[in-house]
């Protein structure tokens, strides 16, 4: 079979490396790709939020599969277009999309469904918001923009100030675009966050193992959030009590109201928990695979990847029996200096010695002259597994000391809450 995966970070070239080994795909094309998957697939030049331009690649290429993966072209319907030619396409549709694409409607699912999550107010009213901080008067709190914004919409604010300027940037300032002009301000929930990822055919939904993601650029969760700067699976406080309740409470929950309102939800779910003293609860719902946690999962699954995708297409998952190795894995970002913020790209990537033991994905790389070139803010995910936890993140530190490029940085704790947990 032919197979396309739409898309240009880590989490696509990690995707784009599991589906290779599927004996039943003769052929995969990535678009727009990056400098990784170059390596292994044929690129195709074509953004990843055309979707007519997408559309009539597929139908003459004769592509006989589709994974869409990013945030941005499932909110735009890109998996509707495709499967409208008669093309199977893993991937929400665009109305079970909105699950991450609007956080009020997720908020607005939770509430009439029953699912434990933090408590919250949306306002469209700049005056409102302020009146209800002044009321409410509690901190910390937290601020989000209700759509996407490339993982920037979230502010947690230790004061009034702080939450006044993220209520005023996005309801006065149209921080995030005109179409992005409501917010919610949420109870701020303490405790340990972890990321599980679902595969879901509308009917079934089947957790994959869990993940610990770092979220901030800074050791010792310091400095603004970032798409993710590494990972560890599995994530020690994610015990086998509280997946049960997380099934229980709030999966089969989750994938029951999706299909209630006639928005099944297919492909995969990312449920962001807060692991608070009261039990798990919901912090945000993604409709797709995270990036980096894809990275710290993917290595350890042993069930052909395709596999599981054409069971979800032919809504088969409950038939499918998923296995992961029993070890574990960390996922390193290692970044441009800067990122967030502003940075730098064009710099020449280098392998001081073969790392035999790592998987070296690409998340913002492109090849000129067979040598990879940094391109973005995050630049490569290093990936070892390990019978162990601190193995594997040894690993993973030993392997990033083997690459070099201008201007990098990484965190130099990943996995070291974890390890925490694990020794307590
Ligand atoms: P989100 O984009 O919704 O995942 O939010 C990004 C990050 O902000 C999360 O991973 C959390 O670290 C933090 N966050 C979001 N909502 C809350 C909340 N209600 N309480 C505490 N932290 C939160
Ligand atoms: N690592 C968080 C995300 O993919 O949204």
């Amino acid at each position: 079979m032919k197979v396309l995966v739409v898309g240009k970070g880590g989490r696509e070239h990690a995707i784009a490396c599991a589906l290779k080994k599927s004996e039943k795909i003769s052929k995969l094309y990535c678009a727009p790709g990056n400098g990784g998957t170059e390596q292994i697939a044929t690129n195709v030049n074509i953004c990843e939020l055309d979707n007519e331009k997408m559309v009539e690649f597929i139908l003459k290429e004769k592509i006989n599969f589709v994974v869409v993966t990013p945030d941005n072209p499932l909110a735009n319907g890109m998996v509707d277009a495709i499967e409208k030619v008669g093309v199977p396409c893993f991937g929400p549709s665009k109305e079970a999309a909105k699950i991450e694409s609007s956080k009020i409607f997720a908020k607005e699912l939770m509430s009439e469904n029953n699912i434990p999550t933090a408590k919250y107010e949306v306002f469209e009213n700049y005056e409102k918001a302020i009146e209800y901080l002044k009321l409410e008067n509690k901190y910390p709190t937290v601020i989000k923009a209700d759509g996407l914004a490339l993982g920037k919409g979230v502010t947690v604010a230790q004061n009034f100030e702080q939450a006044s300027e993220a209520a005023y940037n996005i309801l006065e300032k149209n921080k995030f675009g005109q179409n992005n002009k409501k917010i919610l301000i949420e109870e701020y929930l303490e405790g340990i966050e972890a990321s599980v990822l679902c595969f879901c055919d509308g009917n079934t939904i089947k957790p994959m193992i869990s993940c610990m993601d770092h979220k901030r650029i800074f050791d010792g969760d310091k400095g603004p959030n970032t798409g993710g700067m590494g990972a560890v699976a599995p994530n020690p406080a994610y015990t086998e009590e509280i997946a049960k309740i997380c099934e229980n409470k709030i999966y089969r929950k989750t994938i029951e109201a999706m299909k209630k309102r006639k928005t099944p939800f297919s492909g995969c779910l990312y449920i962001g928990l807060m692991l608070t003293k009261i039990g798990p609860k919901v912090v945000e719902y993604n409709c797709r695979f995270g990036d980096p946690e894809t990275q710290a999962i993917l290595p350890l699954l042993k069930t052909d990847l395709f596999s599981i995708m054409m069971a979800i297409k032919n809504k088969e998952l409950e038939k499918i029996n998923i296995e992961f190795e029993k070890k574990c894995c960390t996922s390193l970002i290692l970044a441009s200096k800067g990122y967030p913020e502003e940075y730098e790209k064009g710099f020449e990537i280098t392998f001081k010695s073969q790392n035999e033991d790592a998987h070296i994905y690409s998340n913002g790389t492109i090849l000129k002259n067979s040598k990879l070139i940094t391109n973005g803010g995050r630049v490569l995910c290093v990936s070892c597994t390990a019978n162990t936890l601190k193995e594997s993140i040894e690993k993973a530190y030993k392997a990033a000391e083997n690459i070099q490029f201008s201007n990098m940085y990484y965190r130099k704790d990943i996995g070291k809450k974890a390890l925490e947990i694990l020794e307590n």
